[in-house]
């Protein structure tokens, strides 16, 4: 019987060598910023109860209502694949009485997350996000970290056609205001009945939708910047004048919302130019009210997830994908049997020292072996055969240039620094 072959689910990106480990570049330079900024891992369950999302992401939002992974367990539970990192955080805080402690609880988390969304480029149903979260204090030196953390982020990675967007979605007051007055002028909109019940939940999401009839019906709707209480003002003003201090480029973008409930504040995206339709590499913001919303006390928080797909596709889009950073130190051939145990010793000894080695393995030729050593991309490559074993003198070739030396076994790790 011959078996068929079977493929990936539709809309998922993995990451084969040799692509992984630009992908893992990508990630531990997102994230790195984060944890020198004393952020701590939190490592979530990928599922949740729907009803955290539900309550935490908002009914209002196209990931809630259309993207969902949700289905029922074995147990009769209905389980959600977490289409963010957020709300768990929140629940897993919340539950484990973090926010009892040292505040603010400031977290970092990465792994795959799940909307079922129409999958394009740069777009995908499990995709990869790092993530953190500050939560506890409302300070807007602390929303100013924030951002710098992921523009830092950005700029690991040596990318430069990106730019930061950010406004103010307000405190409660703001909004309370905004709404009476979007509500009127949302009322005398021409609108179906599902939209129209949307903008009962969030009348924000209205200036998202992608619909052109929509989008010009907006146009002139009142924006929730001219409606700031006095408190939202002034915060917005001083994370602004903290991003100038910082040297942070940005730009005021009146009429950003993001596509999930929870945010209040300050609120921010980092959009990349050369990505077309999918540009968002990453975004977050200020979710003042979510703690008390999913049961806990009432503090207020702060985070963004980037994505490290699209920052991947940006990093090639911008060519900066550092290839030299993949490569092996030394590859080791032994010839003949006898010598793979020196062959294996010295590469134990090499990678203790933090430098990478690969081996032969196999009986191949030395031609094949060769062969396998230029494929790696090594930038030294050595045989050892009897006479190299017995001398402990090995000639240690160059890949870049052809060159070879002579050189100490004892002493590889320094020739390797140099
Ligand atoms: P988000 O804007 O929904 O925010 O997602 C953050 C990033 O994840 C996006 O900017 C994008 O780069 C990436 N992303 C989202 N959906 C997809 C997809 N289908 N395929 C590929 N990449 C995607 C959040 O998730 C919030 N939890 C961020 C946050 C943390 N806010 C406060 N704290």
């Amino acid at each position: 019987m011959k078996y068929e072959k079977l493929a990936a689910p539709k809309g998922v990106r993995e990451y084969l060598p040799p692509e992984s480990q630009a992908f893992e570049w990508v990630r531990q330079q997102l994230i790195s910023p984060a944890k020198r900024a004393g952020y701590q891992l939190m490592e979530l369950p990928v599922f949740e109860d729907t009803a955290l999302f539900n309550r935490g992401v908002g009914e209002s939002t196209d990931v809630v209502t259309k993207e969902m992974y949700t289905f029922e367990d074995r147990g009769g539970r209905s389980i959600t694949l977490r289409p963010e990192g957020t709300a768990g955080v929140m629940r897993a805080v919340i539950e484990s009485n973090l926010d009892r402690g040292q505040l603010p609880v400031k977290v970092w988390y990465s792994g795959q997350f799940f909307r079922a969304e129409r999958p394009q480029a740069g777009r995908y149903r499990q995709f990869y996000q790092v993530g953190i979260e500050a939560i506890g204090l409302d300070d807007p030196a602390l929303d100013a970290e924030v951002i710098a953390i992921a523009d830092q982020g950005f700029k690991n990675l040596g990318l430069k056609n990106y730019r930061l967007e950010i406004t103010s979605l307000g405190d409660a007051q703001s909004r309370a205001a905004h709404r009476v007055d979007l509500m009127k002028y949302i009322e005398k909109l021409d609108l179906d009945e599902a939209t129209r019940t949307r903008a009962e939940l969030n009348p924000l999401r209205l200036f998202d939708d992608k619909r052109p009839e929509i989008k010009e019906a907006m146009a002139s709707a009142p924006i929730l910047m001219d409606y700031l209480s006095e408190y939202s003002r002034n915060h917005f003003e001083n994370v602004k004048s903290y991003l100038d201090d910082l040297n942070i480029g940005y730009v005021v973008n009146k009429r950003m919302v993001r596509g999930l409930d929870y945010y209040t504040g300050t609120t921010f995206e980092f959009v990349h130019e050369d990505l077309g339709a999918q540009s968002g590499i990453g975004g977050g913001g200020r979710y003042d009210g979510l703690m008390e919303v999913l049961g806990g006390q009432s503090l207020s928080g702060i985070g963004f997830g980037l994505g490290v797909d699209r920052a991947l596709l940006a990093a090639i889009a911008e060519n900066t994908v550092p290839v030299a950073d993949f490569t092996s130190d030394l590859f080791l051939i032994p010839l003949g049997e006898v010598n793979k145990s020196v062959v294996l010793t010295i590469a134990s000894e090499i990678r203790k020292s933090g430098f990478t080695a690969e081996v032969a393995f196999g009986d191949r030729s030395l031609k094949g072996a060769m062969k396998g050593a230029d494929k790696s991309g090594a930038r030294f490559v050595a045989v050892i055969g009897d006479s190299e074993r017995e001398s402990g003198q090995i000639e240690l070739k160059r890949m870049s240039d052809g060159t070879s030396i002579s050189v100490k076994i004892s002493e590889l790790q320094k020739v390797l620094e140099a």
